[in-house]
């Protein structure tokens, strides 16, 4: 097991190094589109008057991994949570796209008008 994950830190480091995307961050992507966090956080993650942009969350030391995944889990004051929508594993790649130094393009085409995600 020890040696296993030294070859993935490897992958890891060796793939970050050439700026390709992660299998996760590729998942992340897809995810990101799919499950209407667009309608809030715009296009991309940009920004809307409804959700602050996660363009570059990355850089915000505040924002790290464990805490964007408690807000996705939980949810914000005005952000539903996604624990009952979304695996443990998906959100972890939603955390990896945000976290990407070079994320990957979103797939598909940009929904017309996803739907909100309802607020417990
Ligand atoms: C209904 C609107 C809405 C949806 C849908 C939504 N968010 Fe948010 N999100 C917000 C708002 C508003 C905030 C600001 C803090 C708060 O009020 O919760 C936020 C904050 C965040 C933050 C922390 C960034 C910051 O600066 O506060 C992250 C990370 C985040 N959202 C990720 C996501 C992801 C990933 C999805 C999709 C799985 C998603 N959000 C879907 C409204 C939304």
């Amino acid at each position: 097991m020890k040696g296993l994950r030294w070859v993935a830190a490897g992958l890891l480091a060796a793939s970050l190094a050439a700026g390709a995307q992660t299998a996760d961050e590729t998942a992340g992507a897809a995810l990101f589109r799919k499950s209407g966090c667009e309608h809030c956080h715009g296009v991309d993650g940009a920004g809307t008057k409804k959700a602050p942009s996660l363009l570059n969350i990355r850089k915000e030391k505040l924002w790290t991994a464990a805490k964007m995944t408690d807000q996705i889990l939980k949810g914000g004051e005005k952000m539903p949570p996604f624990e009952d929508s979304l695996t443990d594993p998906e959100i972890a790649q939603i955390v990896a796209y945000l976290r990407a130094k070079k994320r990957p393009p979103l797939p598909g085409p940009v929904p017309a008008n996803a739907a909100p995600a309802e607020p417990k």
